[in-house]
């Protein structure tokens, strides 16, 4: 049987909720990335390091032990969009990984600006996988937002 797994980042605990949900609908295994040195819990001040991290491509370090995605078929990968794209912790570990032969399913929870340019990037660090359609909620709407993916991790084929 396919082995799958849900890798995430969340700094307001929204992709948290949204990777909880498809790990126990699923039954994938669940891991979650951490920097090394944690963002400020002052909104403003993460903001300040996400622009400068985002504009200068910076990948921050992260706590190991990070998941190894060998035993993995299907990897769903799943934090906030900061700043247009996907919170850096995310491409950190994105970077990291050797994605041939890989299933990947990428999602994303926003404020109201949808998905940016986060599909694009993340197709470009997943290189060799099969990157299927990122699924994106807005939050805010967690009842809404946990339906709809639970339709999008049941149709993407979880078994195949
Ligand atoms: C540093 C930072 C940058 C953000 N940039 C955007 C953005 O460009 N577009 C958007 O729609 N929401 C943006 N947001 C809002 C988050 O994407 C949204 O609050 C998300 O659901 C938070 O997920 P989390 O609770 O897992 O951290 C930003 C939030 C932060 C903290």
């Amino acid at each position: 049987m396919a082995k799958s797994i849900v890798v995430y980042y969340s700094w307001a605990g929204h992709a948290k909720e949204m990777a909880q949900a498809l790990a126990s609908q699923t039954g994938a295994d669940l891991a979650e990335l951490r920097p090394a040195l944690p963002y400020s819990k002052d909104y403003g001040q993460v903001v300040r390091r996400a622009k400068e991290e985002i504009l200068q491509g910076t990948r921050p370090d992260l706590l190991p032990p990070l998941p190894d995605l060998t035993p993995y078929d299907r990897v769903d990968v799943g934090a906030p969009i900061w700043c247009g794209t996907m919170a850096p912790p995310l491409a950190s570990f994105l970077a990291l990984q050797t994605w041939e032969g890989k299933r990947v399913f990428p999602f994303c929870t926003h404020g109201g600006g949808g998905k940016g340019r986060r599909e694009q990037n993340i197709r470009a660090l997943c290189a060799g996988a099969q990157v299927a359609e990122m699924f994106s909620a807005r939050e805010g709407d967690a009842a809404a937002a946990l339906q709809a993916l639970k339709a999008w991790g049941a149709a993407s084929g979880r078994e195949g």
